[in-house]
C-alpha cells in the first residue's frame, strides 16, 4: 500500500520562529518514558530535531474540517515545532478509509496520531494498534475509544442545551410556542458528540416542548436528512411542524431545503438550528431561513491540539496558555486529560460580532450577491 496515496506530506519547517510557549516544550534530546499494560515502550522526542504527526479528520459533508481544523492545526504546528513533519488524511464519513488511513501512517511512523474518529467505537482497534506501536494517540473533537491519551474538544452538553433553548426562545418569540411538534434531527449515530448533543438538547426540551419525529443522521449527510425531513412533513404535515432541531448546518441545510419544497415561502419558515458557523449556515441565517448555529472557535480547538501533541511526542506537559486542563471519562470509565471549549450560539443578531469580529468571515465573504439584500448586508456595507 502507497502511504502518499492516503495523506498529503508537508514538513511544517519554514519561516516560523519556535517562541514563547514553544520554548517551554524544548527537551535536549530523545528519552524514553515506560507505559504501563501492553503498550510499547514510548520514545521522547524534541521540538530541535522534529517528530511525524498524523492528523486524521472524519467527514467532507462539514466544511469546518479543510476550512479551518486543518489549515489552523498545520499554522500551529509549524509555529510550535517547526521541525516537525505533518501526515493529513480526511476519511470522507467511512469507517473503513479512515482505519486504512491510521494504518497507512503508523506503518510510515508517526511518532503521534490526532484523531477525530468517524466511528468512536470502531476507532477502538486504530488507538490500540497506536499504542502497542509506543504511539501516543490525541482525541481530537470526539472521544475516541481504546484508550486515547489526551482530548481536546468542546462542551458538546452544553451545546445541545444551546441549540435546543434557541430554538424554545425562536418559538416563543414567535408565539409558536404550544401550537404544534418540533423535529429533531440529531447527527452521525457513530459520532459520540451527536449523543451529548442529542442528550443535551433532550434535558432542555424535556416538558417543554412535543416531539413529533426524531432521526439520527447517518454520517451527518445532508441529503439522508433532507430525506428524513420530507417524511417527517408527510407523516406530521407540515403545518403541525413549529420548529426543527437540526444538529448542524449541513442537517439544517437538508432540513430548510425539504422545507422550501413542501412550498413553505421563507418568511413562513419554523426555527431551524444548526451547528458549526459554516459560511451557508451564517448566509442562511441572515436571510432569514435559518433561526440560529453554534459557533464553535476552531483556532483554539485546534491550537491546543497542536500543543497537546507536541506535549505527547516530547513528554512533556501541554503549555495551554489560558485553557485549563480537566479530567473526564471516556466510554470506559477511565480518566483522560481534557480541554473543553464554550460554544455560542449565533443568531441574525450577533453575526457581527461573533464570527466577523474573530476574523472568520469578512462581510464580503458573507454579503455575496445573493445575500446584498439582506438587513444585515444593508447595514454592514
Ligand atoms: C461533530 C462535530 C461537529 C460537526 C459534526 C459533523 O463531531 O463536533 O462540529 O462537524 O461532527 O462533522
Amino acid at each position: 500500500m502507497n502511504t502518499r496515496r492516503f495523506t498529503s506530506r508537508r514538513t511544517a519547517a519554514g519561516g516560523f520562529a519556535a517562541v514563547g510557549a514553544a520554548l517551554a516544550l524544548l527537551v535536549s534530546g530523545c528519552g524514553s518514558l515506560t507505559t504501563s499494560g501492553e503498550d510499547a515502550e514510548r520514545e521522547t522526542h524534541s521540538v530541535e530535531e522534529g517528530f511525524h504527526v498524523g492528523l486524521l479528520l472524519p467527514d467532507l459533508h462539514t466544511a469546518r474540517y479543510e476550512a479551518f481544523d486543518r489549515p489552523f492545526f498545520e499554522e500551529e504546528l509549524a509555529e510550535l515545532c517547526p521541525e516537525c513533519e505533518l501526515s493529513y488524511a480526511n476519511a470522507d464519513g467511512s469507517v473503513d478509509e479512515q482505519q486504512t488511513q491510521a494504518q497507512a501512517m503508523l506503518t510510515d511512523g508517526v511518532d503521534v496520531l490526532v484523531l477525530d474518529a468517524v466511528d468512536a467505537s470502531a476507532s477502538a482497534g486504530t488507538v490500540n494498534e497506536a499504542r502497542s506501536q509506543g504511539v501516543p494517540v490525541l482525541a481530537y473533537d470526539r472521544l475516541a475509544e481504546g484508550g486515547v491519551d489526551m482530548y481536546v474538544s468542546f462542551d458538546n452538553h452544553r451545546v445541545g442545551q444551546v441549540q435546543a433553548e434557541s430554538l424554545i426562545a425562536a418559538m416563543e418569540e414567535a408565539g409558536t410556542a404550544g401550537d404544534g411538534k418540533i423535529v429533531m434531527m440529531n447527527g452521525s449515530p457513530t459520532d459520540p458528540n451527536a449523543a451529548s448533543f442529542k442528550g443535551g438538547a433532550h434535558e432542555i426540551f424535556e416538558g417543554q416542548v412535543d416531539i413529533g419525529q426524531e432521526f439520527d443522521t447517518p454520517d451527518w449527510s445532508p441529503e439522508e436528512a433532507n430525506a428524513q425531513m420530507e417524511g417527517a412533513i408527510t407523516a406530521l404535515g407540515v403545518d403541525e411542524i413549529v420548529g426543527v432541531y437540526a444538529a448542524n448546518d449541513g442537517v439544517a441545510s437538508g432540513v430548510i431545503s425539504a422545507l422550501r419544497s413542501a412550498g413553505v415561502a421563507v418568511d413562513e419558515l419554523p426555527p431551524v438550528t444548526g451547528q458549526d458557523a459554516e459560511l451557508a449556515g451564517i448566509q442562511r441565517i441572515i436571510a432569514g431561513e435559518q433561526y440560529m448555529t453554534v459557533y464553535k472557535a476552531i483556532r483554539p480547538e485546534a491550537q491546543v491540539a497542536a500543543a497537546m501533541a507536541v506535549a505527547l511526542a516530547t513528554g512533556q506537559e501541554p503549555e495551554l496558555g489560558e485553557y485549563q486542563l480537566s479530567e473526564i471519562e471516556d466510554a470506559a470509565g477511565e480518566t483522560v486529560q481534557a480541554v473543553l471549549l464554550e460554544p455560542i450560539a449565533v443568531t441574525a443578531e450577533n453575526v457581527g460580532d461573533t464570527v466577523v469580529s474573530d476574523g472568520i468571515y469578512s462581510i464580503e465573504e458573507i454579503c455575496t450577491d445573493d445575500y446584498a439584500d439582506t438587513e444585515f448586508c444593508q447595514e454592514a456595507l
